[in-house]
């Protein structure tokens, strides 16, 4: 039996200890933090995030060879694997402030390692990382004192929220990096042989330690590029009767370029894409590739370029005042089936409309709570409301923000009926079925496509 143990239990190490725990029944796993009430809520059948599929996985395996605590120390001390899963958000003070990843969590979780190891042990970074962190992590580590050996690996995570659970089970490749000495090799092939549980072998991938954790920061560059380049041609498409639709159709049939990640929304959003792609852009301009740097900036810089044109599309379209109207938003979080909204697109539009002075009422089946959080003081001027069709009642808007399947299966007719004419629906995932909402009656604003309005004197 090896004893794995997860430090951070959010998202990442949440979701994934569980699963692999369930595969290696062999092994024993904790998963420790010192965040009290979200271990408390690991520990109740109210798990603290909502992710398809998870809450079975914990059910049949907490108690067993996996358990959730706050003694980070004790649990540090008897662990023969340490994967890291702390946060690593943008730094908002000093150096590279709005940038570069700010590794206070991190390096105080490799000096807890150090303070209460009594044994060697591998310690894998987990957390989405700088490259050439590991070396930070292993000078700390290795300068024990003890006589004790540390081996640090890069593993690096590719779920996705809303399918962490689908991605776990079947994912498209495991990265793992280490050094190329004996030891390094050799822990390597334990991490390799945990995953072999349930991943085919051709599958786990092996690099060394700077390819796996610069690999993390790059996927992420790539897969929000495509989000903005696509978001970048719905502009155009707006100014031109094209459907963005039916261009991503086009190119996505080109094996060379693929059909993923090329749904245009109002912007992508979650923890990691912007704060990975800043990450990206900083150690650019750190390693003197001012060019490179301004390449990825781009990225984010049409992202929010994207939100913006959204809400003020919005206000344009509503006779060019929103203020004192009620505006309904359907979705909160950042993408369907997840409860997260950090960083998501439909509270900066939330905020870009607070801003023009509307009634904002925020609906989503999941993320209520975590909007309320996110807004902060602005949440005392928002309504907040589990029922959509509540929410929509007495509204002059509403805006499509999360692609939620329960916004699909709406009684649009109903919800007209109830809202105040002339009535608008700004799709900002081309989720609704706008031929029927325009027949119904709503003036219809899709990304990427062009408005179906009954409002004559706008169509120029
Ligand atoms: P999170 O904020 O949800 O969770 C991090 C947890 O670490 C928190 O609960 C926090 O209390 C805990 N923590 C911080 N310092 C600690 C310490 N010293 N000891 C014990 N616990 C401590 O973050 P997350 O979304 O799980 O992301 C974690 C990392 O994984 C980040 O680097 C992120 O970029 C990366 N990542 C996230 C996702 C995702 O889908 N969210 C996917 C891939 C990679
Ligand atoms: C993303 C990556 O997909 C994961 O591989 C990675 O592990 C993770 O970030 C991370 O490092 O945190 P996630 O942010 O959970 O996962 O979700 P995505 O499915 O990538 O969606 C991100 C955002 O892009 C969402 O707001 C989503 O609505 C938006 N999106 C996605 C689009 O607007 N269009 C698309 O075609 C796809």
């Amino acid at each position: 039996m090896t004893n794995i143990l997860c430090i951070g239990a959010g998202y990442v190490g949440g979701s994934t200890m569980p699963i692999v725990a369930s595969h290696c029944p062999q092994h024993r796993f904790v998963i420790v933090d010192i965040n009290e009430a979200r271990i408390a809520a690991w520990q109740s059948d109210n798990l603290p995030i909502y992710e398809p599929g998870l809450d079975e996985i914990v059910h049949r395996t907490r108690g067993k060879n996996l358990f959730f605590s706050t003694e980070v120390d004790k649990h540090i001390a008897e662990a023969d694997i340490i994967f890291v899963s702390v946060n690593t958000p943008t730094k908002t003070f000093g150096q590279g402030a709005g940038k570069a990843a700010d590794l206070q969590y991190w390096e105080k979780t490799a000096r807890q390692i150090l303070e209460n190891s009594t044994s060697s042990k591998i310690v894998v970074e987990k957390s989405t990382l700088p490259v050439r962190t590991a070396e930070a992590m292993e000078r700390i580590l290795n300068s024990n004192g003890k006589g004790l050996h540390f081996d640090v690996l890069s593993n690096p995570e590719f779920l996705a929220e809303g399918t962490a659970v689908r991605d776990m089970e079947n994912p498209d490749r495991v990265l793992i990096g280490g050094r190329n000495t004996e030891s390094g090799q050799k822990a390597v092939e334990a991490l390799v042989e945990m995953y072999a549980n349930w991943v085919p072998r051709e599958r786990i991938i092996t690099a060394n330690l700077w390819s796996s954790e610069l690999s993390k920061l790059v996927a992420n560059a790539f897969l929000a590029q495509r989000i903005s380049s696509i978001n970048a041609i719905s502009a155009l498409c707006e100014k031109t009767e094209a459907d963005v639709s039916e261009v991503a159709h086009a190119i996505g049939l080109d094996n060379r370029i693929g059909k993923y990640f090329l749904r245009a929304s109002v912007g992508f959003g979650g923890s990691c894409f912007k704060k990975d792609i800043l990450n990206l852009v900083y150690l650019c301009e750190q390693y003197g590739l001012p060019e490179v740097a301004a390449y990825w900036e781009q990225v984010v810089t049409m992202n929010e370029y994207q939100e913006m044109r959204f809400a003020l599309n919005m206000v344009a379209s509503m006779f060019n005042t929103v203020a004192g109207k009620r505006i309904a938003l359907f979705g909160a979080a950042f993408k369907a089936n997840t409860n997260d909204t950090r960083e998501s697109p439909a509270l900066e539009v939330c905020r870009a409309l607070l801003e023009e002075r509307a009634e904002i009422v925020i609906t989503d089946p999941h993320a209520i709570e975590n909007a309320r959080y996110d807004l902060g003081e602005l949440a005392k001027r928002v309504t907040f409301e589990p029922d959509p069709y509540a929410a929509a009642n007495g509204a002059h808007a509403i805006a499509v923000l999360t692609e939620w399947t329960q916004f699909t299966q709406l009684d649009y007719e109903k919800v007209y009926a109830a809202m105040v004419k002339p009535a608008f629906v700004f799709d900002g995932r081309n989720l609704l079925d706008h031929k029927k909402l325009y027949e119904i009656g709503f003036n219809v604003y899709p990304i990427g496509r062009p408005a179906l309005t009954h409002l004559l004197s706008e169509v120029e």
